[in-house]
């Protein structure tokens, strides 16, 4: 360890006892140690990985070894040989890590990165629900808890919700959860007509229709690139609709020069990088700020990234009897990502 931080054993102590109510290792770091030398650092010596999803701010998403979208970030939590998965990112990812590696560390760097859309389908509510509906299958959006990926059949992400309904017999009905504008945005899709669970990403469901369409007269030439969870009356009027992933693919692509971007700021940064000669706007949201960070995602920051890699806590633990129920859906959607070929081997 740099003698920059030398940490009294009692500090440490302390700090580890307080983090299931602080969420984090609360320690004071020194101002002149260069955290980013110590991640890569601590990278090698721990043989550690750092995923990172690209809502995350900009700093860290340059330590990263890999950043992606879900499907991208839980690809790569099956496949790694690190013994230490670091996820920057919020709590339901790390989780889809730990349940893809149980005999692997998975660290979170503050456990109180949520998720306002997987809070939004509690398992005793959804188990309720569910019950209502006899002979559907559970296709659950990968922002849920463990308990409600126990209760599914298939998981799926932004990128490959389309291709996992269409696997399923056009007869057989479905409940999406739990997020209601990506399951309507596929019910319009694949023209199925799955029952929806009634939740929504706070990040998203805020975009300003009216807002965004002023910012379209001051911009004529701009494109509309919209993340699939945001509202309906948004989506309607994007050019183009996709995962983190693919809106930034998109945008390098696309001919146009200047993009209003209604999904979370955090993918500006690589936008930004990949194509530095265009123009990126935040679409606005329906309130007096002018951006749209999700607060759960920035939750995470450099410092809490570098003590939760030098002291390997916090930790994702889960309960054996949940990972396995949680993992065949998890599984399942690999395998029909894989075939459809999404993914590699
Ligand atoms: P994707 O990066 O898979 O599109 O997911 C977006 C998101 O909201 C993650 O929380
Ligand atoms: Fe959850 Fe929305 Fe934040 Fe993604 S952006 S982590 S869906 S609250």
């Amino acid at each position: 360890m740099n003698n920059l931080n030398v940490v009294p054993d009692e500090v440490l102590q302390r700090a580890k006892a307080n983090v299931d109510s602080n969420g984090y290792l609360n320690i004071e770091i020194d101002p002149r140690l260069d955290l980013f030398a110590e991640i890569e650092r601590l990278k090698k010596e721990k043989n550690a990985i750092l995923l990172a999803h690209y809502y995350q701010e900009p700093d860290i998403q340059d330590v990263a070894d890999y950043i992606g979208d879900s499907l991208g970030l839980a690809q790569q939590a099956a496949k790694t040989d690190a013994d230490i998965i670091v996820f920057a990112g919020v709590h339901f990812m790390a989780e889809t890590a730990k349940i893809l590696n149980p005999n692997k560390k998975v660290l979170l760097p503050d456990l109180k990165a949520g998720c306002s859309l997987a809070d939004s389908a509690p398992a005793d509510l959804f188990a309720h629900f569910k019950a209502k509906y006899p002979g559907h299958i559970v296709i659950s959006y990968i922002n849920c808890t463990a308990e409600i990926k126990a209760l599914s059949d298939i998981i799926c992400t932004s990128s490959n919700a389309e291709k996992i309904i269409e696997s399923v017999p056009k007869d057989q009905p479905i409940i999406f959860a739990p997020d209601k504008n990506l399951g309507g945005y596929l019910n319009k899709k694949t023209g199925r007509n799955m029952v929806l669970w009634n939740g929504a990403c706070m990040v998203h469901e805020i975009f300003s229709l009216e807002k965004i369409t002023k910012l379209k007269v001051r911009h004529p030439k701009a494109k509309l690139i919209a993340h699939p969870e945001c509202e309906d009356a948004v989506l309607q009027v994007a050019d183009f609709v996709g995962s983190t992933t693919q809106l930034l693919k998109y945008a390098i692509q696309d001919s146009a020069e200047e993009y209003i971007v209604a999904t979370e700021t955090g993918i500006l940064h690589q936008m930004q990088k990949d194509a530095p000669h265009k123009t990126f706007i935040p679409a606005p949201p329906n309130n007096s700020c002018a951006c749209n960070d999700c607060p759960h995602m920035k939750l995470n920051t450099l410092e809490k990234l570098y003590l939760c890699m030098e002291y390997e806590t916090p930790e994702i633990t889960m309960d054996e009897t949940l990972r396995k129920a949680a993992l065949k859906p998890i599984e399942r959607m690999l395998e029909i990502s894989r075939a459809a070929g999404l993914i590699g081997g």
